[in-house]
């Protein structure tokens, strides 16, 4: 039997024994993906299932539908699921079904990246550790034991899904599957048989039998039938390799990721508007945000070197849920205003021409359909003419026109709401009859420094870490005692691959070195004192999330490698340590004793409570902060260390580790080609303070907070904080097109409706309550801080309060009939600034 017809016979088994009614076929061609024999655009968004949880998918999910998004993309989490070799879990966060099924709950697509590389700032890229202790292994290359593993693994979730029905061939949700990831960008390292595994990746792929369609993305290579597609924050110049693959952009960023010891990036939404726009523009047909929603890198699960616990991504639905405005809203529209050109865009291929420097209009037309894309690439505004009639064009934007004629968006012009949501503190409420008698609400244990747990073994030279932890734990201490005839002032240089040490001599911290994301070697030189007779030099190495990314990412390693030396500052010798025989202890004490539940371990509580303390843990019992709002703990006073809640790891928390002073920006410019590190804030300050509690891991009165501080802090300082919206705000100018959503009645009614500025309350069973500001005229600033300009009209508040206060969203048309014209000849806008209860 040949692979396609026995395709066509499972996919006919796969059918008629499906549970629902929406079973198709989805094949691709040119122009599109096409389900059922339809062409289709489609928006899709990232959302990482272990970033948040179970108790969270539904609303995620339901407000990237209401975002206009048609798909959820996730990667599937290897070292999550098979933790031990042929142990498997798919419990809780880990509960991919359960994902698959509420994504398919709300009537959205699925694309499965099963990798089963992930990436994604994810510990060591998704692989398990014991993949590496496999013997002669090597990681994403033409090797026979890699090669099973990735196979069993891929065929073991691609059967899962299966027998859940969950592919669209058999009525589920999933039309697209990746294999590998961004391999293409490093393959060249790998020599010839970099081309030998992607051939190998892409049949043994496609013998699966999904019934759905495999991509690569960035792999130029990618042989037929997998769809390579494009990863970047633009994708508009790409092309598929052969004419007969669509053109799909698998991870078009909303922003980036964070790294402790960083500042916080940011992209604006003008510049993601325009990037999306343009991909349309030029022929694209499926988009996915990455992010849509980050989330949270719960536990030990953050990749890096240095990825922060917190995911945020700063994308439209922000760590705790909440949409982010006017991204979320901005795109909304921006997605509306595409699929209005739909027609015509899976018809055919753009007609693209220069209307001038930097200046193109692509245009899609077949018999009665037209849509037309026009963008300004520079960094000034332009006036254009197109088909006879004039456009302005804002610099650094692009104009959608589903008839060819009429503007229905410009990027660059935000109709959607804005919305300030903030923290509240709250004060760690203890529960009533607290555990302590010390009054601070705290017991704690100290961890030994040094050796102390029967396990630990010695060795002559220093020894790499991971391979000596296999990630069981971030720690590992190198111990060592030497005896000197005098007591001596020296230094101790100190050279670790990373990512981070803490140096005790003699049981006392003598100094600490980080590395950071970019560079994760340390090198410390620290002064020390050391006595007559026996010293001792315990030396604490950990790693903060492994590789990810790169060429043999695999085999970067973690610890201190070396020299280790010391400098006698009273007569220069040196002695250098590197090949003495070191005692290991592979983890802490209080890991074995599994401290971080709370329950066990002898607790002291009677006398004054340690503070600023190295490898102390902490533990506190308190009440949930009242109401439904998204909860964080606010770490400031502490070092660094790990935090759980009722068992449950919130991640890692430092918020000592500030990032560098200059490079940020309180105003940045979208126009001009986006990177990361383009409009960066928090410059000096902490990277991150906050740490998500998810609501469902609380009870509501009795709930236990285990800390592991290292360097040292104070505990009684930690507090929460929930977040909520304060203001929503809207600010659009007479320039600006009507909103999305009125062109059907606009265009029956010759194009009569103006700008209109919208707000709609957050939550469902809200209304508007006060009007904090409005201006019509020439208002300025920002939502929170909005200012009359020198032109304004005196009927603006009086119009705003009637259209608005007690509905839960209103309309008010910018019209000159109703506000009166304050400044005859000058540009106009309205302002509002509203509250919601
Ligand atoms: C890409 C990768 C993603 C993620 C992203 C950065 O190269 O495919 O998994 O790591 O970079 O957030």
């Amino acid at each position: 039997m040949t692979a396609l017809l026995s395709l066509l016979v499972l996919l006919f088994f796969f059918c008629s024994y499906a549970p629902s009614s929406f079973c198709a076929n989805v094949t691709y061609d040119h122009r599109a993906l096409v389900i059922d024999g339809k062409r289709r655009v489609l928006f899709s968004g990232s959302i990482h299932y272990p970033r948040s949880t179970p108790e969270m998918w539904p609303d995620l999910i339901h407000k990237s539908k209401d975002g206009g998004l048609d798909v959820i993309e996730t990667y599937v989490f290897w070292n999550l699921h098979e933790p031990v070799r042929g142990q498997y879990n798919f419990e809780g966060r880990g509960d991919l079904v359960r994902f698959v099924k509420a994504v398919a709950a709300a009537g959205l697509y699925v694309h499965l990246r099963i990798g089963p590389y992930a990436c994604a700032e994810w510990n060591y890229g998704g692989f398990p550790l014991w993949l590496h202790f496999i013997p002669g292994i090597q990681f994403r290359t033409d090797n026979e034991p890699f090669k099973a593993e990735m196979k069993r693994f891929t065929a073991k979730i691609v059967d899962m899904m299966k027998q859940q029905n969950l592919y669209t061939s058999q009525g589920g949700p999933i039309i697209l599957s990746q294999v590998e990831n961004e391999y293409g960008n490093i393959d060249a390292a790998y020599g010839p048989a970099a081309k030998s595994y992607i051939n190998w990746a892409a049949s043994m792929a496609t013998s699966l039998y999904t019934g759905v369609p495999w991509v690569m993305c960035q792999q130029t290579d990618a042989p037929d039938p997998i769809i390579n597609t494009c990863n970047g924050f633009y994708c508009d110049q790409f092309t598929p390799n052969t004419y007969a693959k669509p053109k799909l952009w698998t991870e078009s960023y909303t922003g980036w990721f964070l790294s402790f010891g960083d500042a916080v990036p940011h992209r604006p939404v003008e510049d993601i508007a325009f990037a999306v726009a343009r991909f349309f523009q030029w022929g694209g047909t499926f988009q996915n945000y990455y992010m849509y929603h980050g989330g949270t890198n719960f536990g030990r699960s953050s990749g890096g070197p240095f990825i922060s616990s917190s995911y945020d991504y700063d994308a439209p639905i922000d760590e705790y849920g909440i949409i982010r405005q006017p991204k979320w809203g901005h795109l909304k529209d921006v997605h509306k205003a595409i699929k209005l050109c739909e027609e015509a865009l899976i018809a055919t291929d753009p007609t693209i021409t220069s209307l001038g420097s930097n200046i193109e209009a692509a245009v899609y037309k077949t018999g009665a359909v037209c849509a037309a894309f026009l963008a300004n690439i520079a960094t000034s505004d332009a006036t254009v003419t197109f088909n006879g009639k004039s456009y302005h064009l804002p610099a650094w934007s692009v104009s959608i026109l589903p008839d060819c004629k009429n503007v229905v968006l410009n990027t660059a012009k935000i109709n959607s709401a804005s919305m300030i949501s903030s923290f509240t503190a709250e004060s760690l409420k203890e529960e009533v009859g607290s555990l302590d008698d010390s009054g601070s609400g705290w017991s704690w244990i100290s961890e030994p420094i040094g050796i102390s747990k029967a396990d630990s073994f010695s060795k002559f030279g220093l020894l790499e870490q991971i391979n000596t932890t296999a990630d069981r734990s971030d720690y590992l201490w190198y111990s060592l005692s030497i005896d000197l005839d005098a007591g001596t002032q020296a230094v101790l240089h100190i050279e670790s691959l990373g990512h981070a040490l803490h140096t005790f001599i003699n049981r006392k911290l003598a100094g600490s070195g980080t590395g950071n994301h970019d560079k994760a070697n340390v090198t410390v030189d620290i002064p020390i004192k050391l006595v007559a007779g026996k010293n001792t030099i315990d030396l604490l190495s950990l790693t903060v999330g492994l590789q990810n990314y790169g060429a043999f990412f695999d085999t970067w390693g973690a610890g201190i490698t070396g020299p280790v030396i010391l400098k006698s500052l009273k007569n220069g010798s040196i002695l250098d340590l590197s090949s003495q025989q070191w005692t290991y202890q592979v983890g802490l004490k209080g890991e074995d004793l599994g401290l971080s539940s709370g329950s066990s371990g002898q607790w002291n509580s009677q006398s004054t409570l340690p503070i600023n303390q190295p490898l102390t843990w902490y533990k506190t019992k308190f009440v949930a902060p009242s109401g439904s709002n998204p909860v964080a703990i606010d770490f400031t006073g502490m070092g660094k260390g790990e935090a759980w809640v009722n068992g449950q790891s919130i991640g890692r928390y430092w918020p000592t580790y500030v990032s560098p002073n200059g490079g940020c920006t309180d105003s940045c410019n979208y126009r001009g080609t986006y990177l990361p590190s383009k409009c960066l804030k928090d410059c000096g300050k902490p990277s991150q303070t906050l740490y998500h509690v998810p609501r469902s891991w609380l009870q509501p009165d009795s709930n236990t907070l285990v800390l592991f501080e290292e360097s040292g802090g104070n505990p009684t300082k930690i507090s929460f904080a929930t977040k909520q919206i304060g203001s929503i705000c809207s600010h659009v100018s007479e320039s600006h097109p009507p909103p999305v959503d009125l062109w059907n009645s606009d265009r029956e009614s010759g194009r009569k409706i103006g700008t209109v500025l919208s707000l709609e309350c957050p939550y469902p069973n809200q209304v508007i309550s006060s009007i904090k500001f409005a201006s019509f005229g020439t208002p300025y600033g920002t939502c929170g801080n909005f200012k009359h300009g020198r032109c304004t009209s005196n009927k603006a508040l009086s119009i705003v309060q009637k259209a608005c206060i007690g509905s839960s969203n209103c309309r008010i048309e910018l019209s000159i009939n109703s506000f009166g014209d304050p400044c005859k000849g000058v540009a106009k806008s309205l302002a509002v600034e509203a509250s919601c209860a």
